[in-house]
């Protein structure tokens, strides 16, 4: 920018000058006419949004007419108009809205992006489906630009940068087109409970919520759901190559069929067949959610508690029952869990103690909070349930 200047000035001669008059002067000239038309239009879209919202409502709530003589000046309208706003108060509308006519009222979002230009209604070639998440890290770039190959133009990406690396991305060329938020070492529930309210995400049939160290060679997101439709699961994910033995028998990939809902324990883990671990459960690294399960599951995320340990267990409250008909896992769209170290890492150590442990300790921590959190809520429910003689 300072070069640029000095060298203007250098070479400020008379034939310049004289270019530069000439686009000032052709400048102001196209200035003059924008105001112009500009004044003019505006005074035509304020006198006939005066009239279109005169109309009904006014002559209703018994205005007097005479204020609203069509030859005042563009400076009076703002005037006449806050003067006969008609009284509304709407209680069906969301909360905090009630002074607005519900036509006007959007309380949903999307994430679509849009252009500066144009008509609107034009603005979209296409709206995706699907909401695929991704929590990463400048270094998993790799993982993530192979995995994002498997997603069509159905699936609207957002990335969460848990590193605060954002602009690099844009060496690949779908990441010009991706929404990414920022914000230094927060976990994928944090961003989730923060950034995906389901008033926001609701444009989207589903939202999948994945981790950054998932292999997806052998996975296809059309296709994946494609199952999730056909066999209706409102929960849902891919199943887990078994390379290590820190799966649950529930989410690891069955080698012979498109989907299963059930399954074995070990021996004293399930209470009930159709309980978690057993069914009716998968786990956080991988979800894929129906809006209206995600509109439940938001909910239920506590702000404090980041990592989300506990989730997988409840997970079955928030679709109707019987749970473990809607909550599944796609065996033969299946990922492979390459437990890279990445946000583990990024732990702080308190007393001396290993990062990653601490981080460790307090995943843990949160789980036991979660769950007391739980069923302190379910007594209370109860309680109160009882207490106004409903059971
Ligand atoms: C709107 O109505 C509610 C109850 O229906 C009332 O409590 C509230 O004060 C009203 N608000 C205004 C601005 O009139």
């Amino acid at each position: 920018m300072r070069i640029m200047q000095r060298s203007a000035f250098k070479r400020s001669n008379d034939s310049t000058r004289i270019i530069i008059t000439a686009i000032m002067g052709i400048s102001f000239g196209i200035f003059i006419g924008i105001s112009i038309s500009s004044v003019h239009l505006s005074k035509i879209s304020l006198l006939s949004g005066v009239k279109s919202s005169f109309d009904v409502p006014m002559t209703e709530i018994g205005i007097a007419h005479t204020i609203f003589d069509g030859s005042s000046g563009t400076k009076n309208i703002e005037a006449l108009r806050s003067a006969t706003l008609p009284k509304i108060n709407v209680s069906s509308n969301p909360r905090g809205a009630e002074l607005l006519p519900p036509g006007i009222v959007v309380s949903e979002s999307d994430l679509y992006l849009r252009r500066l230009w144009g008509d609107p209604s034009e603005d979209l070639k296409k709206k995706p489906k699907y909401l695929l998440t991704f929590t990463v890290g400048y270094d998993q770039r790799h993982n993530i630009d192979a995995a994002l190959k498997k997603f069509s133009d159905d699936f609207a990406i957002l990335l969460f940068h848990y590193d605060g690396r954002t602009s690099e991305w844009d060496q690949f060329e779908w990441s010009k087109n991706a929404i990414h938020v920022s914000v230094k070492k927060q976990t994928k529930w944090w961003y989730a409970k923060r950034f995906l309210h389901p008033d926001i995400v609701s444009a989207f049939e589903y939202i999948l919520i994945w981790d950054e160290d998932l292999g997806v060679e052998h996975f296809d997101g059309d296709k994946y759901m494609n199952l999730v439709i056909k066999h209706g699961l409102e929960i849902s994910q891919p199943g887990i190559e078994p390379n290590n033995g820190l799966t649950w028998e529930m989410t690891k990939r069955r080698g012979d069929r498109e989907v299963h809902t059930v399954t074995q324990e070990r021996p004293g883990w399930c209470s009930d067949p159709h309980l978690p671990p057993c069914a009716a459960f998968v786990e956080i690294m991988a979800p894929a959610f129906s809006r209206e399960a995600w509109r439940c599951v938001w909910h239920m995320i506590q702000n404090d508690l980041v990592h989300g340990w506990g989730l997988d267990f409840a997970l079955r409250r928030c679709v109707e029952p019987p749970a473990h008909e809607k909550i599944g896992v796609i065996d033969s769209q299946w990922i492979i869990h390459q437990v890279i170290p990445s946000l583990g890492n990024q732990g702080q150590s308190e007393n001396g103690e290993d990062p990653r442990a601490a981080v460790r300790a307090r995943c843990r921590n949160e789980w036991g909070q979660f769950q007391a959190r739980l069923s302190n809520a379910d007594k209370e429910h109860l309680k109160e349930l009882k207490r106004s003689g409903k059971v």
